[in-house]
């Protein structure tokens, strides 16, 4: 028998500052089914304006109201795109659960910062919006972050496999399902960020296409050991990071200037190789199969190098198990929201360190 569909979106704006990658997911049957897909990049200034705000600066509260405004514009019309090339009407989706674009990440201060005027959202598509999912958990004493590790939980378990779900997006985060054991995740480190963050620089790329570039570059060694020395590396979950802590300034303050900017490259690679590969040796011990979704995926270099790093497990894309690499994240900010319009918890306490179950996020009906 056919059950009506059940409809939400989950949008996604990550620490890699691309854009905008909006999902519309039907949660009717026994596994979420991805209807429709919609990615829309940043326009330049956008990111620019976002890039600058992650520093202080003059009039920010201003700035980042204003900010937030066009996001919310953004996201509107990534809505009506993806509604558009599904065929569906708003009318027909439950709620957008939106993430929103993190420029602060500080829970050690009690709060996370994710712009986006949901109010506006609502407004702009007359569909109910979930927005501010991470300070609920903070409020609890939690990272309020990674929040995904919980989806994961629900749909990539098995019973005896130890399994890692590894999302490489700016920020590089790991989900360790364990049988028999609680689900844990934390973010590892940098995922693409440092990476871009590079290459712009120098190439004026938004990204290292498959990591050719970085291919091609010698990793340097000393400089490696000096990153890797970060403290946040060996710190124990729950933990969680961004670019509040990985960010160019971080990885020129370490450089002598000398150096080619290709070895750099391939030692930032090495530098997110290598800091996932430790976190799993670390903290996800018996690891077998590692299922890999974001953009990172498509990063060849990286994936050959997690590969020499980790010969004991077998790396996959996320494609495997049935979720879309680049979709991941969208699929579980709307799996968030529909927990949130039934209020059901949808924090792990063993994730993020909270002190209970909470219901995340803030409701704007539409
Ligand atoms: N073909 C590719 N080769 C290398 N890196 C890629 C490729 N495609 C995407 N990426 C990386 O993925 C990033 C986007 O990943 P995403 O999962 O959207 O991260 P976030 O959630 O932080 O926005 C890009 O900035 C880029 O670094
Ligand atoms: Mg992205």
């Amino acid at each position: 028998m056919n059950r009506p569909s059940d409809l939400y979106i989950g949008i996604m704006s990550g620490t890699s500052l691309d854009g905008v990658d909006a999902a519309l997911i039907d949660f009717s049957q026994a596994a979420p089914r991805l209807a429709a897909s919609h990615f829309q990049p940043y326009p330049a200034a956008l990111k620019e304006a976002l890039l600058a705000l992650h520093q202080p600066s003059l009039d920010e509260l201003h700035q980042s109201q204003l900010i937030a405004n066009q996001l919310a514009r953004e996201y509107a019309r990534a809505t009506q795109t993806l509604l558009k090339k599904a065929g569906v009407a708003a009318a027909s989706v439950q709620a957008i659960g939106c993430h929103g674009q993190t420029v602060r990440h500080r829970p050690e201060h009690g709060y996370s910062i994710q712009l986006n005027n949901a109010a506006l959202l609502a407004e702009l598509t007359g569909i109910h919006v979930v927005s501010d999912f991470r300070n609920r958990d903070i409020a609890a004493g939690g990272q309020g972050a990674p929040l995904v590790p919980a989806f994961h939980d629900m749909v990539s378990r098995h019973p005896n496999i130890n399994r890692v779900i590894l999302n490489i997006g700016g920020i590089a985060n790991l989900t360790d399902l364990s049988p028999n054991k609680p689900t844990i995740g934390f973010d590892s480190g940098p995922g693409n960020l440092l990476m871009d963050a590079w290459i712009a620089g120098h190439q004026g790329k938004p990204y290292d296409k498959d990591g050719a570039w970085a291919a091609g570059g010698k990793v340097i060694p000393a400089l490696l050991q000096k990153l890797l020395a970060e403290p946040y590396f060996a710190a124990p979950p729950p933990k969680s990071t961004g670019r509040d802590l990985f960010n160019l300034a971080w990885l020129e303050s370490q450089l002598h200037g000398g150096e080619t900017p290709a070895d750099v490259q391939a030692t930032l690679l090495a530098l997110t190789g290598d800091s996932i590969a430790d976190a799993v040796n670390r903290f996800c011990t018996r690891t077998r199969e590692i299922y890999v979704c974001g953009g990172g995926a498509h990063n060849k270099a990286l994936l050959s190098h997690l590969q020499l790093a980790l010969p004991q497990c077998r790396i996959q894309k996320s494609e495997v198990l049935g979720i879309d690499a680049d979709w991941m994240e969208a699929i579980a900010f709307a799996w968030l929201a529909q927990q949130a319009m039934h209020l059901r918890p949808a924090n792990l306490p063993g994730v993020t360190g909270a002190k209970h179950p909470c219901v995340l996020g803030a409701i704007y009906p539409a």
